[in-house]
């Protein structure tokens, strides 16, 4: 079920059509399901890409959109019905059930994609696709090869662009339907957050606290995180993508949480670090006061017109200086900057956008090599961290062990950055109130 109305979809499609022209044709498909091991699957999610135009959420999908073909402008192959496999695996729209509701001109089987295909080809110019890692890449490019180089006197488009651009373009900048929609994904997400900090206390496992986080996004309508959440406690907190969760909370260590739910397919992408037994020791306060400012001046540098390379350089700058004022680098900002000496304990940028993927499409660049200008309607993570190793004996012995990331979702705007994720507790004072509270 989506939360757009139908117009909505058909206007993005409007908008894809006007883009490839009279002479192109653009295709988009969304994989079968996947095993999983023997007979199970993965939980399936469809291709952003596809949802974004249609809404149709099925696996096993290809939506062609060929202006003035013969079956229209906008063709949609699903799978069929199965009485069979519908009462073990559940519903299909299939063809006659989805082309009214999801405003195709025409729609057939996954099946008939394959006599059909040739027929959208001919005498068009340029075919938009990009291989997307499954089942239907090479049949789509085979087919393209036949047709151009075949005997039997038809052509096919001999230019072929990459079928993301335009699409990708238009998810850069959301809509208001669509920010309506992030900043529940995103209030959901920071609440989810402060029941864990609530919750805490030494002794716990990680995996519980990623139990708590999820066991919210369930109750509130989003049915997955939007990544696997990472719950690490001590030097586990120094592994950017920690998903094992299976460690004991010590107190003493901080933990850090990175977590984000998928509601009506928007993602939420949340980082906090706070002391297991809801107080930082005086070294973790001052690593934490200084990443914490870092974020802080960084949202506030996220305004319209700001080349993303500026925001990426002003944490970095940020992060230099509080290694500095924490006495962790001695050399001058020049030779850190020189010999990227920063990236032992800041291995990562700023952030990336946001929307119905973590790391959300869209062009990080311009066509000269330029960074993007940020826009009003985009949506980004502002995200820095130092991460101390336990195992590293050039740092000083109360820090090591310890990671600290502090990550908020930003829709820029023309009146500023406004922060989606603002309700999430921060502060020292808010997160020394607030942890183990419920405990
Ligand atoms: N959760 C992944 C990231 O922050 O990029
Ligand atoms: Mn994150
Ligand atoms: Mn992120």
């Amino acid at each position: 079920m989506q939360p757009f109305s139908v117009d909505i979809f058909s206007q993005r499609r409007k908008q894809l059509l006007d883009a490839i022209g009279e002479d192109g044709i653009a295709i988009f498909t969304s994989p079968p399901e996947r095993k999983r091991s023997n007979d199970t699957s993965y939980p399936f999610r469809p291709s952003s890409d596809i949802v974004y135009l249609s809404g149709f959420e099925e696996a096993n999908t290809v939506l062609v959109f060929a202006p003035g073909s013969e079956d229209g402008d906008f063709i949609m192959f699903v799978n069929k019905r199965d009485p069979l496999k519908e009462t073990w695996d559940g519903r299909r729209y299939g063809p006659e059930g989805a082309k009214d509701p999801f405003g195709a001109d025409a729609a057939f089987t996954i099946e008939e994609f394959k006599e059909k295909l040739p027929q959208y080809f001919y005498k068009r110019e340029a075919l938009y696709f990009t291989r997307d890692g499954h089942v239907w890449d090479d049949f789509i490019l085979d087919k393209l090869t036949q047709l151009r180089f075949g005997r039997d006197g038809k052509s096919g488009p001999r230019v072929l662009i990459d079928g993301r651009e335009i699409v990708h373009d238009m998810r850069l900048r959301k809509s208001e339907d669509e920010i309506a929609v992030m900043r529940k994904s995103a209030k959901i997400a920071s609440q989810a957050h402060e029941l864990a900090m609530r919750h805490t206390h030494p002794g716990m496992m990680e995996f519980e606290i990623q139990a708590i986080i999820e066991n919210h996004f369930h109750k509130n309508g989003a049915p997955f995180p939007a990544y696997t959440s990472i719950v690490g406690g001590g030097d586990n907190a120094t592994i950017l993508h920690y998903i094992e969760n299976r460690s004991e909370l010590q107190s003493g260590d901080v933990l850090l949480i990175d977590a984000g739910c998928e509601y009506h397919y928007y993602a939420s992408d949340i980082t906090r670090s706070f002391p297991v037994s809801g107080k930082f020791s005086a070294a973790q306060r001052d690593v934490y006061e200084a990443v914490l400012e870092v974020e802080i001046n960084t949202i506030n540098a996220a305004k319209v017109g700001q080349p993303y390379g500026a925001i990426h350089n002003m944490a970095r700058d940020g992060i230099i200086d509080a290694l500095h004022q924490l006495k962790i680098l001695k050399e001058s900002k020049e030779e850190i900057l020189e010999k990227e000496l920063f990236k032992k304990y800041y291995p990562h940028r700023s952030g990336h956008y946001l929307g119905m993927d973590v790391h959300d499409v869209g062009a990080y660049s311009e066509r000269d090599g330029s960074w993007k200008t940020l826009q009003a309607g985009m949506v980004i993570t502002v995200e820095p961290g130092l991460y101390f190793p336990a195992h590293d004996t050039d740092l000083p012995e109360e820090i090591r062990g310890l990671g600290i990331r502090i990550e908020d979702d930003i829709l820029i705007t023309d009146k500023g950055p406004e922060n989606l994720t603002a309700s999430c507790p921060k502060s020292v004072a808010d997160l020394e109130a607030i942890i183990g509270s419920k405990s």
